[in-house]
């Protein structure tokens, strides 16, 4: 049965008034101004301080902050090679850029990713080709890779979803069997590794996002991390107009003047970028133990409610705990999933959705035809997935109160579902 949100409330008279969701006249959980917001940058004293001393540093953009960013996290993944870029965007497509891929040519990529890995795709010029996704993991399933190659097929990106890693073992061997190139797109999977592989130095390229809502964020920007030169120094020319020298190298005694080599982009890091970033590797690793003790706290706490819930990482990977994203068992809670979502607005908690998978955008599926029953899995997770918050600013009672708005939201729509 589906019920209208805000309007609506159970067939039956509810026994404990105080035990109602805000969105039926109970008191919310959480007053408007402790709002819960998802995805909240963890930004202290420490970045602050960064960020002022690079602005009266009188050098804001690309300069020495994000080579030492880069440097250190380099140093963090265990990559010979880093380049400091705009976005996660810019950093996918400055990849395909940088392994020749253009048009003509086919990409394999999760039909359960974020628009813009696919776009990065169609900039080249390059066809999109989509695989679904596990119904459980929402990684890229490697078993419906290789009905998908042809003669066109120049790469395979993946996507580790949610922090994840993808099953690479058979990727890459496709891979290798298929002469393909490898791209990771890393944007949930900055502290994530497979086998004790970082993730990013799988494949030919690894491709970081430090969007506000990531583990780390630089306000916006991205990352790209390989181990072939080739790629480095590509990738670095074509994030700078295409051209052999910056005005840091310049300012800094290098040559006075530059070529250009090839039609760049304007992708670049800033300084004043990376001066927010570089705090932030210093925590990293005390940020995501944090992380993983809230993804064990809701594991507990949401185990008996109508979800499917998160499985635990794969043994041999280390999961880099960015999103909690359970689905909900819609059949039993008789609503959808606006529904949920406007009742836990309600009660001040936001929540994300990761994602609506890309076949199902109007743009995709009238570019590309693609439709709904290709990719089951996707268009099952993308009805249901939630993400709930999961950041190391979080305290015990803010995960508290997430697990009882949710058992209290929960407990009145499967009444009367
Ligand atoms: C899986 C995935 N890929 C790519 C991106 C793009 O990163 P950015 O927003 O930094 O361009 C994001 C970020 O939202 C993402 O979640």
């Amino acid at each position: 049965m589906k019920r209208a949100p805000l309007t609506g409330g159970p067939s039956h008279p509810v026994q404990e008034p105080n035990g109602l969701p805000a969105i039926a006249g109970g008191e919310p959980i959480r007053a408007r101004e402790r709002r819960l917001i998802f995805g909240a940058p963890v930004i202290g004293e420490a970045e602050i301080a960064s960020v002022v001393e690079c602005l009266r540093s009188n050098w804001i953009g690309l300069g020495g902050r994000v080579e030492r960013f880069e440097q250190e996290f380099a140093r963090y993944k265990g990559a010979p090679y880093a380049v400091g870029v705009s976005s996660g965007t810019a950093a996918i497509h400055l990849a395909l850029v940088a392994l020749g891929i253009g048009a003509g040519d086919e990409v394999i990529a999760p039909a359960m990713t974020f628009c813009s890995t696919i776009h990065s795709i169609v900039h080249t010029g390059a066809k999109p080709v989509l695989v679904d996704c596990s119904g459980s993991t929402f990684n890229i399933d490697p078993a419906q890779i290789e009905a998908r190659i042809t003669s066109r097929t120049k790469a395979i990106l993946v996507v580790h979803m949610c922090g994840r890693c993808c099953e690479m073992d058979p990727i890459l061997d496709l891979a290798r069997r298929h002469g393909l190139r490898v791209i990771e797109d890393c944007a949930h999977a900055i502290e994530a590794t497979h086998h004790g592989v970082p993730a990013g130095l799988m494949g030919d390229a690894g491709c970081f996002s430090f969007y506000p809502t990531k583990n780390i964020t630089t306000g916006d920007g991205g990352m790209v991390i390989t181990r072939d030169r080739q790629v480095y120094e590509r990738v670095k020319i074509l994030s700078l107009h295409g051209m052999t020298a910056d005005a840091w190298s310049r300012f800094v005694g290098g040559p006075t003047g530059y070529e250009v080599i090839a039609a760049g982009f304007k992708y670049n890091m800033t300084d004043l970028a990376a001066s927010l970033g570089l705090p932030q590797l210093t925590t990293i690793e005390e940020r995501w133990r944090q992380r993983e003790q809230i993804w064990r706290t809701y594991t507990e706490r949401l185990k008996q409610l109508p979800l499917l819930l998160p499985p635990p990482p794969a043994a041999g990977s280390r999961h880099a705990y960015h999103l909690f994203t359970p689905l909900l068992v819609l059949e039993k809670l008789g609503v959808d999933r606006q529904t949920i979502i406007a009742a836990l607005d309600a009660e001040n908690i936001g929540v994300g959705i990761h994602y609506i998978p890309v076949h199902q955008h109007p743009y995709y599926r009238q570019q590309f035809g693609f439709v709904d029953s290709d990719f089951p899995n996707a268009s099952f997770v993308g009805e249901r997935t939630i993400s709930l918050p999961l950041s190391s600013a979080m305290s015990e009672q803010d995960v508290d109160d997430m697990a009882t708005a949710l058992t209290r939201i929960f407990r009145y729509y499967a009444a009367s579902a």
